[in-house]
């Protein structure tokens, strides 16, 4: 018994080193010490051994027992450890590779410009409101005094999504939305897309963006609105700008006026910004038409009003002098570093 016992020892241990994977030495494992094991048979039959025997043989059974327990927690130790080397070395990081360079975007001439213009205007106690770019007919033209035959209409190419809903041609419906929805005394501006089907060309482009203003307490005079939008022009392209108001026609104000101001950059002289002319058109604007007014249950009596809009797309390009919309929406990063 004692040399099948050194036998199954001497073959245990060989196949044990052999053994490269741990799956092999649970195999093992159940083969010798296993309930059906080889060497747990042998165990079992210990009763037919004489009582001098039976320690001997017992103690050496116990032994080779050990010896291949052993044995196996090393073999299993060295897997463990050839593994744990092998998923450091595939995981190693170079760290002495150059690092991927992240690009940081840039906040766009047009974002910051409209960021001045808000200060300007939260700083006169100006409100900021929004109206949807999907807007109802009657937001963008009739309420405005613009009914279906109206030419002002014509002028504007517009996308109709059906007779009633259009993409807003100006920011100007967002006046009447603001009426409808608050009590004077009101000072809002409202800044937001605009759509017009035009073809694209240096000056044009089918989004672009306006500023819509609009101010209605008792006693608003034209003087009022001469005296904001002075004030807003100095504020935005240097005290010394000088402003001057021509006559115009809008069917939403009564009178109404295009308000121009002296080049900032040539100071009225002359130059490529203001295209020689020492003047540039910033804004249109005028008093509030009593029709619109009584359109949203404002009583014209009572209450008056003015109002102004401009195209921020054309504010940005005279503020950095750029001489292409183009630029603005193509998002080339080469034109966009510059700000
Ligand atoms: N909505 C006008 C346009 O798109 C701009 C404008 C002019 C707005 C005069 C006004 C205003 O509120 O009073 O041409």
């Amino acid at each position: 018994m004692k040399e099948k016992l050194e036998a199954i020892k001497e073959t245990a241990l060989k196949e044990i080193e052999a053994v490269s994977e741990k799956a092999s030495l649970e195999d093992i494992r159940v083969r010798y010490l296993g309930k059906k094991g080889e060497l747990t048979q042998i165990l079992r039959g210990m009763g037919a051994l004489s009582s001098e025997e039976r320690p001997i043989v017992g103690k050496l059974a116990n032994e080779v027992r050990s010896a291949i327990e052993e044995e196996i927690e090393k073999i299993s130790n060295d897997i463990k450890e050839k593994e744990k080397k092998e998923r450091l070395k595939s995981e190693v990081i170079d760290i002495s590779m150059p690092g991927k360079k992240q690009t940081i975007g840039k906040r766009h001439p047009i974002d910051l410009t409209l960021e001045h213009i808000k200060d300007i205007f939260l700083s006169m106690g100006f409100s900021v409101e929004e109206g949807p770019e999907v807007e109802k007919d009657y937001y963008n033209f009739e309420a405005l005094n613009i009914p279906k035959d109206h030419p002002a209409r014509g002028e504007q190419d517009t996308f109709y999504i059906n007779d009633n809903l259009v993409l807003r041609t100006q920011t100007s419906p967002i006046q009447i939305r603001t009426m409808e929805n608050q009590k004077p005394p009101i000072k809002m501006i409202a800044p937001g897309k605009v759509y017009r089907s035009d073809a694209v060309d240096a000056t044009h482009s089918p989004i672009f963006y306006q500023v819509e203003g609009l101010v209605i307490d008792k006693g608003i005079t034209f003087a009022d609105l001469k005296g904001t939008l002075d004030l807003f022009t100095k504020k935005m392209f240097g005290d010394n700008v000088k402003t001057k108001f021509r006559p115009h026609h809008f069917p939403f104000t009564e009178p109404s006026a295009e308000m121009d101001a002296t080049c900032f950059v040539c100071n009225g002289e002359g130059c490529r910004v203001c295209k020689g002319e020492g003047w540039i058109e910033i804004l249109g604007c005028g008093m509030v038409h009593p029709d619109v007014l009584r359109n949203c249950g404002i009583d014209p009596e009572v209450y008056s009003g003015f109002a102004f809009g401009f195209g921020l797309d054309r504010m940005v390009m005279q503020k950095y002098a750029i001489d292409d919309i183009r630029l603005l929406y193509e998002s080339d990063m080469r034109f966009l570093d510059q700000f």
